[in-house]
């Protein structure tokens, strides 16, 4: 992952995270990501593994990142065991997020820094998450929105040598009840503060201005999850409503989310 990311900030652009939990999910990313010949990240969060294991998503995602005839890289989002982490990278995803965001802060660098290090040993980028994203990734209990004080950020990277940093700055993961209010002089002075790729979650129902604006502000990774799932089921549901095949109900879904990226991709690149 770091190598795209690296790649997103020689164009100043932003690579897209998405989110998957099937194997359509997976198709409609990796065709939006080759017809646009655009690098992007396939990702999945621990807990998603509920529904979709990762004994069985593991391989598929690696399966279609190496097969695509673009660069994919495969990351776990949100982890929060080191025991999924290690398992993560035994599957060979090249990039491991351990989100300690809720522990104390000498718990969050602790465990981040132990994951550093497992990632480097398996030759893997690591992210961290400092302050707190408001929702909750695969929960329906809300957090409630810290946002990562610029200073803490400085001496978060400068310990745990993570290779990139998930900020808060007034976003948070599912849809947003009304337009959030991002707070950009925050991510200015993270950006100013740190010297490490940032990542944007919470992706699902912010502008494509408010994109812009951040991917300026140093964002190379932008997280999308919910707006994918969310056209996945309303093509399934209309798939039902008009008594369709699974072969059809199958393509319908990989194409509602081929087109939720695309969209993002064509945002996010700056073009
Ligand atoms: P959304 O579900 O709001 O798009 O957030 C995605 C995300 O940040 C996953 O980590």
């Amino acid at each position: 992952m770091k190598e795209l990311l690296d790649w997103a900030e020689s164009l100043q652009c932003a690579v897209g995270a998405f989110s998957v939990g099937n194997m359509e999910m997976v198709m409609g990313a990796i065709r939006a990501a080759e017809e646009t010949n655009t690098p992007i990240i396939l990702q999945i969060a621990e807990k998603r593994l509920a529904s979709s294991p990762l004994h069985l998503m593991a391989p598929m995602m690696i399966a279609a990142a190496r097969r695509a005839n673009v660069p994919v890289a495969v990351h776990l989002d949100h982890g929060l065991t080191v025991d999924c982490v290690r398992k993560a990278l035994g599957y060979g995803f090249t990039s491991v997020m351990l989100d300690g965001s809720l522990l104390s802060y000498e718990e969050n660098v602790a465990v981040t820094k132990q994951v550093v290090q497992m990632a480097f040993e398996a030759g893997a980028t690591t992210e961290a998450e400092l302050g707190v994203v408001g929702g909750n990734e695969g929960d329906t209990a809300e957090h409630v929105i810290t946002c990562t004080d610029p200073e803490v950020a400085a001496d978060f990277c400068r310990r745990t040598g993570v290779d990139a940093l998930a900020v808060a700055i007034g976003n948070a993961h599912g849809n947003y009840p009304v337009l959030p209010e991002l707070r950009f002089d925050v991510l200015e002075e993270i950006d100013r503060a740190v010297n490490v790729p940032l990542v944007l979650h919470g992706g699902t129902g912010i502008t494509d201005e408010m994109f812009r604006t951040a991917i300026g502000l140093g964002v190379r990774k932008i997280n999308i999850a919910t707006a994918s799932f969310d056209a996945y089921a309303a093509a399934a549901k209309e798939c039902a409503g008009k008594g369709a095949d699974w072969f059809a109900l199958s393509a319908a879904c990989a194409e509602a989310v081929y087109r939720n990226v695309i969209r993002h991709i064509n945002v996010f690149s700056m073009k």
